[in-house]
């Protein structure tokens, strides 16, 4: 599979936030080229110049009425979650009792879990996600059987080992002291492998003691660049058994913070009905958020404040949190992030929402410099679009003369059949019509 080749069509791309930057935040290109070379970014221009300059060997393709665009970055989802997506009728605490325990139980095998994990990486490639923050279960063989599939995929992901000592069933309940040992001998394994890296993951602040949070927070001194991945104040109930466990906490973020997992590479999964007080401290820490709008409507969980968040300078995500999100597409996840927006009295502009499905998404993960725009010497992680993907796209493209309307459109009306290719490291890892190349 060659991994040097140039990508000619519409190209966009972010260089910064549009909501600090406006239009200079991106680069749009009508008639671009993307030259990849060795698996990363040699350039990106236009194809008057460019098309002169590329050595006539190197492949070249043509997408005339597509987008071409960084991979999507999902920073928040569950793989083991994918077999119970959409199950109906519940809200947080009583979906994770009915629903989610009882699926997570099967990761202990790892045959189970390597088939899963297929599955999954299979169905982010459909939906242009290329980098993904993703949940395992608490069973090490789970992250063995991801880790294992990302890396023959040659995908950049981070995950780790759900760390749980309470308030779950037994059978998935590890210690405090198995918790470190286990997430230790993970991380040695895997982070900084290839293109993996491994994220500390307490599930959420219920289903922890203080000495495993503690035991979180000593695996992050001990160790460079780790992550930390989990949930917060998602939820009302769980807000209120937050407070009932940790009643000398200042509130929910502090639960946390207490124990040292607060930094630039904290990655906290909802954020709704956070204070100014959290949202400030979030801010300084340079942790990010991961707003997922299919999952909060779903679970009833309830609408972020944004504006609140970005006024703290809070960096921030999309993430679909399969399967408490009911999508694998960051496209159907813009779609609702704007609803949720609507319902507020709110927007979310559609430069915005794509800024944060790929350099706000990289930014998010503490990975600008290496995938989330085309920067030359990034890795050249990249999807094709096709405006032209459905019946209904096709007719209403017409009626779409400026790139922010064509990206609205996509935005709402579009799924995994926009999809043509997903291309990770300059190889082509999916293509809607079955081929790679
Ligand atoms: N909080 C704790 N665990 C979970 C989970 O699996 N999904 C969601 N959405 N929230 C959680
Ligand atoms: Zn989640």
């Amino acid at each position: 599979m060659s991994n040097s080749r140039a990508l000619r069509g519409q190209i966009l791309h972010f260089l910064d936030d549009p909501a600090m930057h406006g239009e200079a935040a991106w680069q749009s290109l009508d008639d671009g080229i993307l030259w990849i070379e060795n698996g990363y970014i040699r350039t990106v221009g236009d194809a008057a110049g460019l098309l002169a300059q590329l050595p006539a060997d190197l492949p070249l393709q043509h997408f005339p009425h597509h987008l071409i665009i960084p991979g999507f970055i999902d920073t928040h989802i569950h793989y083991p979650q994918t077999e119970m997506i959409a199950a109906y009728g519940k809200q947080l605490l009583s979906w994770l009792q009915t629903y989610t325990f009882p699926t997570e139980m099967q990761f202990g095998d790892p045959e189970y879990a390597s088939q899963i994990a297929r599955i999954f990486l299979k169905e982010l490639l459909r939906n242009g996600t290329t980098t993904a923050l993703v949940f395992a279960t608490v069973h090490p063989e789970s992250v063995d059987a991801f880790f294992n599939e990302a890396q023959a995929l040659g995908l950049r992901m981070i995950a780790g080992k759900v760390m749980m000592d309470r308030n779950a069933p037994p059978e998935l309940c590890d210690t405090a002291a198995s918790s470190l040992s286990q997430s230790r001998d993970l991380i040695r394994r895997w982070h900084g492998v290839d293109r993996l890296q491994y994220a500390v993951t307490p599930r959420f602040a219920p289903t922890s003691s203080e000495q495993q949070l503690l035991s979180a927070g000593a695996l992050l001194k001990e160790f460079d660049d780790l992550y930390l991945h989990t949930h917060l104040s998602e939820n009302r109930d769980e807000m209120a058994w937050v407070a009932t466990l940790f009643p000398e906490a200042k509130n929910y973020l502090d639960v946390y913070d207490r124990a040292g997992l607060l930094s630039r590479r904290s990655v906290f999964a909802h954020g709704i009905h956070l204070s100014a007080g959290e949202c400030q401290r979030l801010g300084e820490s340079g942790a990010a958020v991961a707003h997922c709008p299919t999952s909060n409507l779903f679970l009833g969980s309830g609408l972020i404040n944004l504006e609140q968040l970005r006024a703290h300078g809070v960096h921030i995500g999309l993430g679909t949190d399969v399967g408490g999100g009911t999508s694998f597409s960051m496209l159907k996840t813009m779609d609702e992030a704007y609803k949720i927006q609507q319902l507020r009295g709110a927007t979310l502009e559609p430069f915005q929402a794509l800024y944060h499905a790929t350099l706000g998404g990289a930014r998010a993960l503490d990975l600008e410099g290496t995938v989330g725009n085309f920067l030359p010497g990034n890795e050249a992680d990249c999807i094709v679009l096709d405006l032209h993907a459905t019946p209904l796209l096709q007719f209403r493209s017409q009626y779409c003369p400026t790139l922010k309307e064509r990206l609205f459109m996509l935005n709402t009306l579009g799924d995994d059949r926009v999809i043509e290719c997903s291309y990770a490291m300059g190889c082509c890892v999916h293509h809607r019509d079955g081929e790679t190349r």
